[in-house]
């Protein structure tokens, strides 16, 4: 393509190299996503259950995933690498995860949205729980989120409905790109991180319990916005990196606009896939490591989302948050400044998680330790690659005293 004289520059042909390498090749074959016959959009029915992951429920209305919404650990993960390029390590932390801490009746099934009901959902007598088995709207501040993109916090509105979108929020993103001619709007990485800024401050002003765990505030939060691109973005030979228009984000939200009025209608899990939608590249998986690029992105873009923002939450109702010191927390390991150094900032959150997660195990599960614990102990490997600084312990005083928002996602009202 360049000059041949460059040919004869072995420096040159080494970059020509590495350029080749990092340019994204569309493959309109293997990205395209196929939503006929048995893949064909069918909306939600009285029976199936729906919840705060518009992903999962594209999913499900597709039948990528069974379409009463109730999956197998691995039926979670290979769809969400098949169909949207979920990295392994990411789909199987999630699934993995995510029926732990829902009070999966079997550790196997999770539900995606409310508590299942046990005709469709297996109870395993071998994994006794103290708690009805619940599902993703279940899993608030242990893994549903406060300050996510589209849906309010559980202590924010009125009707503690953390899974319902809320349209007037999703028209706010939409809104992030007005003006903009229809082939040039794109819901990018930068203008997503601007959300988030914007959904802390609503968070901080508006929920007198907002609290962000390790695992929420270092990670799954930022991952939530990112993926909103970087997942749901359509690809062509044109954009091989991917542009995320109008369409595209609406139909992943499940919100149609009347032709006429141009008033903007949500029907609760109808997210769609686009008739015509092409994943990100089969050969880039969107893993772990690619992911912190990302989360780091963000905090480039708005450092307060990591200095101030990261761990902490109201300490005393709205407009008073603290934010719990890194150095404190891991004895020294971490710091704020060693944060964005190598994978560190998801090397803390996934400990985090994994460190934390027994506070709410062992009031959902009776023998925690020799059940869903078993599940918890699959998660480090995961992770092993990225060489993380280890933590032995992780003191919960260091959130139940001074934040409501954790005491009140506890299994025992403190
Ligand atoms: C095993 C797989 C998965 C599990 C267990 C899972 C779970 C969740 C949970 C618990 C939330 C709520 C987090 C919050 O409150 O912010 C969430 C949100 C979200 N998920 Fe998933 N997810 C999975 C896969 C996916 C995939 C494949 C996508 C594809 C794009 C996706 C896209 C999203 C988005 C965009 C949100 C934010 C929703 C919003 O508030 O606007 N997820 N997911
Ligand atoms: C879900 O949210 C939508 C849009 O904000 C709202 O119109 C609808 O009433 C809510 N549905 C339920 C069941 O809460
Ligand atoms: C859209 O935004 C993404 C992520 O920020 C960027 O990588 C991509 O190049 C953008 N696409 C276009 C067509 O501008
Ligand atoms: C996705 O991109 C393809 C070209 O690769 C285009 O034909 C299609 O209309 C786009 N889909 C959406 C929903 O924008
Ligand atoms: C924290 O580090 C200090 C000094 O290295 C050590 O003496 C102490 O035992 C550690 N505390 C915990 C809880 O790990
Ligand atoms: C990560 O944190 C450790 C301390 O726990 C620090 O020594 C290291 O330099 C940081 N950066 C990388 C790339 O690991
Ligand atoms: C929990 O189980 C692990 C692994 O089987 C074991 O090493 C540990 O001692 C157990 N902890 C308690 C408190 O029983
Ligand atoms: C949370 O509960 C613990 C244990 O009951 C209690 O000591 C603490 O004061 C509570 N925290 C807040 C902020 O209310």
């Amino acid at each position: 393509m360049k000059a041949p004289a460059l040919l004869q520059n072995v420096a040159a042909i080494s970059q020509l190299l590495l350029d080749q390498v990092a340019t994204t090749v569309f493959d309109p074959t293997t990205q395209r996503i196929h939503v006929t016959g048995d893949h064909a959009f069918v909306p939600p029915g009285q029976d199936d259950y729906r919840g705060p992951c518009p992903g999962l429920n594209a999913l499900a209305n597709h039948n990528f995933i069974p379409h009463n919404g109730v999956a197998t650990i691995d039926q979670l993960i290979s769809a969400s690498e098949e169909v949207f390029g979920l990295g392994n390590d990411m789909a199987s932390l999630k699934a993995i995860y995510g029926t732990a801490i829902s009070a999966s009746g079997d550790l196997i099934h999770m539900s995606i949205g409310q508590a299942p009901s046990p005709a469709i959902a297996p109870l395993d007598l071998n994994v006794p729980e103290t708690v009805v088995p619940g599902g993703l709207d279940f899993t608030h501040n242990s893994f549903e989120s406060d300050a996510s993109p589209t849906r309010e916090d559980k202590y924010q509105s009125a009707n503690g409905d953390a899974s319902n979108m809320s349209l007037p929020l999703f028209i706010e993103l939409y809104n992030r790109q007005s003006g903009i001619p229809d082939d040039q709007v794109n819901y990018s990485l930068s203008t997503l991180a601007d959300h988030r800024a914007q959904r802390v401050q609503d968070s901080i002003m508006q929920d007198p319990l907002f609290f962000l765990s390790p695992f929420d505030g270092l990670l799954l939060t930022g991952f939530t916005y990112n993926i909103i691109f970087t997942l749901m973005a359509n690809r062509s030979a044109e954009h091989a990196e991917g542009r995320l228009d109008r369409d595209t984000l609406m139909s992943f939200f499940g919100v149609t606009r009347d032709v006429y009025s141009s008033a903007f209608n949500y029907n609760r899990g109808w997210e769609r896939i686009p008739d015509i939608w092409y994943r990100r590249p089969i050969d880039d998986p969107y893993t772990i490591e690619k992911s912190n690029v990302d989360l780091l992105g963000a905090i480039q873009k708005h450092p307060d989302l990591l200095n101030k923002y990261a761990i902490g939450g109201n300490t005393n109702g709205v407009n008073t948050h603290r934010s719990v010191s890194i150095k404190e927390l891991t004895n020294g390991t971490y710091t704020l400044q060693n944060l964005p150094d190598g994978n560190n900032l998801s090397c803390l959150a996934l400990i985090g998680g994994s460190l934390l997660c027994p506070e709410w195990l062992k009031g959902y599960y009776v023998h925690y330790n020799t059940t869903v614990m078993n599940l918890i102990r699959e998660l480090p490997p995961l992770f092993a690659s990225l060489n993380c600084p280890t933590l032995s312990s992780m003191d919960p005083r260091f959130f139940s005293d001074m934040f409501a928002g954790f005491n009140a996602s506890l299994p025992y009202i403190h």
